[in-house]
């Protein structure tokens, strides 16, 4: 592997690469997969596939439990599950959204003909700037919908004062933020409801999947009928509503990954750590940190590259990593506001957006979980550690190659 850290050998410039399989950003987490496969006989023994059935059920009792919330109604994903959040809380107008953000976020809005107004982040957390929210609010705004970036919980509290004072509605989505709480209390109890996502991506996985969580009991049962097309009883729909109904399988899958989540979160926690030690002193490389007081489920690990104390740029750095089977992500890049239809439609978002448009070509994602060795996580920041001490010449090499 000696070889490897000579420019010529580099993947980029013609060498094999590093990792022979992917290494991505994401990987899902098994768990048991015994404990699995039992589930799913079960359920084809019960032939109870979907419709609210007993994994669902028990899924979402395990759920709200974990949280400490009253409510929690399992859907099929967070995308649905926040366009029924938002209907079922009377979001209309406008409504304020970080445009930090993966895009389901501000979709969410805009399918229901709602209009996203872009707010910037505190580069300090990447979450929306609470001191910038006031100044978004017009006579149509008529909520705010909070981002927990990275599982890193928004100012919850500031948010509450400014959803109070101007009489607006507030919305969490807590696709990141499963098992993280704030204050020590977990996220899901904060705003009129958060939504969690399950994606095979995340933390807790059910291959596909969320939760809408809330303590209010009247916007529980509207979320449980609009989430099952409206219906209130047999013959009875009561509301529209929409098929956002989680399956079985998924279910069985969700409690398989909940029993393995402090296993997550060990192997997570000490994968964080070795990139924090082994990025140490690289310039122009820092990372996210956690706030040890909270609990975390530490599924993100975040680096920001400062191309003018690295030498080198983000981009450049991702060019070199993919070369080497290291398929690190941009995330959010370009931000929602360059996304369409946003970009059509506002055009000039990004004049009051400047932190975001700054983070956006900064922020490097890290493949994390339990896919992942120490041993991979050291090749891959001695790759990076690398890549910043020769920036100048992997870009003579790359201009040379052109
Ligand atoms: C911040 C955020 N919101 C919403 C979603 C959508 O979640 P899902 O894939 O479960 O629809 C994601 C998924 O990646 C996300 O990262």
């Amino acid at each position: 592997m000696e070889s490897k850290f000579q420019i010529e050998n580099l993947a980029i410039l013609g060498g094999k690469p590093a990792f022979s399989d992917a290494l991505h950003v994401g990987r899902p987490n098994i768990g048991n997969r015994d404990r699995l496969l039992e589930r799913i006989n079960d359920m084809l023994d019960r032939r109870w596939l979907t419709n609210n059935g007993p994994f669902v059920q028990e899924f979402e009792q395990q759920i709200a439990k974990m949280v400490g919330v009253k409510h929690c109604i399992a859907v099929c994903n967070a995308t649905v599950g926040l366009e029924i959040a938002v209907r079922a809380v009377g979001f209309k107008g406008e409504v304020i959204v970080p445009s930090f953000t993966f895009i389901a976020s501000a979709h969410a809005l805009q399918w229901q003909e709602i209009t996203p107004v872009f707010c910037d982040i505190d580069p300090a957390t990447h979450n929306i700037d609470t001191s910038k929210v006031e100044q978004m609010i017009t006579p149509k705004t008529s909520g705010i919908l909070g981002v927990h970036v990275w599982g890193r919980p928004c100012d919850t509290s500031a948010l509450e004062t400014l959803a109070q004072k101007h009489n607006l509605k507030l919305v969490y989505d807590a696709a990141h933020a499963f098992g993280c709480s704030y204050n020590g209390q977990m996220i899901g109890n904060f705003g009129a409801a958060e939504v969690f996502s399950f994606h095979a991506t995340k933390f807790l996985n059910s291959f596909e999947g969320g939760a809408i969580t809330t303590n209010d009991d009247d916007l529980a049962r509207k979320i449980r009928w609009m989430t099952n097309f409206g219906f209130e009883g047999y013959d009875n729909v009561t509301f529209l509503g929409t098929n956002g109904k989680m399956t079985e399988i998924c279910a069985a899958m969700g409690m398989t990954s909940l029993e393995d989540i402090d296993n997550i979160i060990t192997r997570n926690h000490h994968n964080l750590q070795t990139y924090q030690r082994c990025l140490a002193g690289i310039p122009g490389i820092s990372m996210i940190q956690y706030n040890e007081e909270e609990r975390n489920n530490y599924q993100y690990i975040i680096l920001e590259i400062d191309p003018q104390k690295a030498g080198i740029s983000r981009d450049a750095l991702v060019k070199v990593l993919h070369a080497e089977n290291v398929l690190v992500r941009r995330y959010f890049y370009p931000g929602c506001h360059q996304m369409e239809p946003y970009r059509s439609l506002f055009p000039h978002a990004g004049l009051l957006l400047p932190e975001t448009e700054k983070l956006v070509q900064r922020v490097l994602s890290m493949p994390n979980g339990t896919a992942i060795t120490t041993g991979d996580i050291e090749l891959i920041c001695d790759l990076l550690r690398f890549a910043v001490e020769n920036g100048e010449a992997i870009q003579e090499g790359l201009t040379a190659r052109q």
